[in-house]
């Protein structure tokens, strides 16, 4: 099977009630993590190249590892830029082979977003084989690449907005922000409550937003960024193993099992697996000061990452068995 766009996948998911995961790929390790767990489960998945994984692996290499997971797994993949910052570079990647791309105007004025998106919808649908836009609508808390947003400076998706938007760009699914953010220190410890162990509990997601959103546009699939939990069993570990991660805090997983529920087709998720990696890296070290050979703490990296995309595909995504 031939990558694949995200229009099958997304109707599937909607119907279904269950999301698709979209894993941040910077290195084979990762690809392969992500793309052996998804096997196991039988899981369709999507893997995303952000600017920066762009400029770290190089193009050409992301696209050959995605592509020798597709022969690897014969699952249904999509490779999907992440955070397309201009016409250019989804231009790039939709002539490169993705079949996929976001165009984030996010922070530009309204009608500004508008024509910058509907530009690179028309390059993107006039592609053969027809290549699918994701598209955003409010702006997230965290970093992305060099911009940087401060807590108190995000804004949410206005729901009467979308249709309009939906309408006049032709976008294929579209990120809203409903309180998610980027990064593993989504919420300051002000805006949290603490539980009896003292771990940080976030504010809850806008669920209201998202169902008007839906009410809005029946049937449209709706993405999730900022979407990584910071499961605190890696932060312990890091933190057990000489990382120093202090009030790192994520979106609660039974939150994005309901979002999964509801018009949510798509849920990005990064943060995590750069938590999973780097704890299985600092435990190997520790336990073994000795070692130099690569494989074998890169290796304990992967089987960390893995894991944690089956509990991902497990409880939160809901995608087993529906490749
Ligand atoms: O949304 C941001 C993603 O986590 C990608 O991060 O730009 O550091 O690759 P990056
Ligand atoms: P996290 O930082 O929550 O993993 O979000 C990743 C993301 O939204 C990639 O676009
Ligand atoms: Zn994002």
């Amino acid at each position: 099977m031939p990558l694949v766009n995200t229009k099958e996948m997304f109707e599937k998911a909607y119907n279904g009630g269950y999301a698709i995961g979209a894993f941040n790929c910077n290195n084979m390790e990762i690809v392969q993590a992500i793309t052996e767990a998804a096997k196991e489960c039988n899981s369709p998945v999507i893997l995303q190249v952000s600017a920066g994984a762009r400029k770290y692996a190089k193009p050409v290499y992301l696209k050959k590892m995605v592509e020798a997971a597709v022969e690897d797994t014969g699952l249904p993949i999509v490779l999907h830029l992440d955070h397309g910052a201009d016409f250019e570079m989804c231009k790039d990647c939709i002539d490169g082979g993705f079949t996929s791309v976001m165009i984030d105007a996010s922070s530009k004025p309204f009608e500004e977003n508008i024509e910058i998106t509907r530009k690179v919808v028309e390059y993107a649908h006039a592609h053969k084989p027809y290549v699918t836009v994701e598209a955003e609508l409010g702006t997230l808390a965290g970093i992305e690449d060099d911009v940087k947003v401060e807590h108190g400076h995000e804004s949410y998706t206005k729901p009467e907005d979308v249709e309009e938007f939906v309408r006049r760009t032709g976008c294929d699914s579209l990120a809203i922000a409903i309180g998610t953010s980027h990064g593993a220190y989504k919420f300051k410890p002000e805006q949290c409550t603490r539980d009896e162990n003292g771990v940080l509990c976030p504010p809850p997601l806008r669920f209201d937003i998202l169902e008007e959103v839906s009410k809005r546009l029946p049937g449209f699939p709706i993405v999730l960024h900022g979407s990584s939990s910071v499961n605190q069993e890696y932060v312990k570990i890091i933190n057990e193993n000489g990382g120093d991660l202090k009030d790192a805090v994520g979106v609660p997983e039974k939150q994005l099992r309901q979002a999964a529920k509801l018009a949510v087709c798509k849920i990005n998720i990064d943060s995590d697996l750069r938590l999973a990696m780097t704890a299985g890296i600092r435990e190997h070290f520790n336990a073994h000061p000795e070692h130099f050979d690569p494989r074998q703490y890169v290796g304990d990296g992967r089987k960390y990452v893995k894991e944690l995309v089956k509990h991902k595909i497990t409880e939160v995504l809901g995608s087993v068995d529906k490749a």
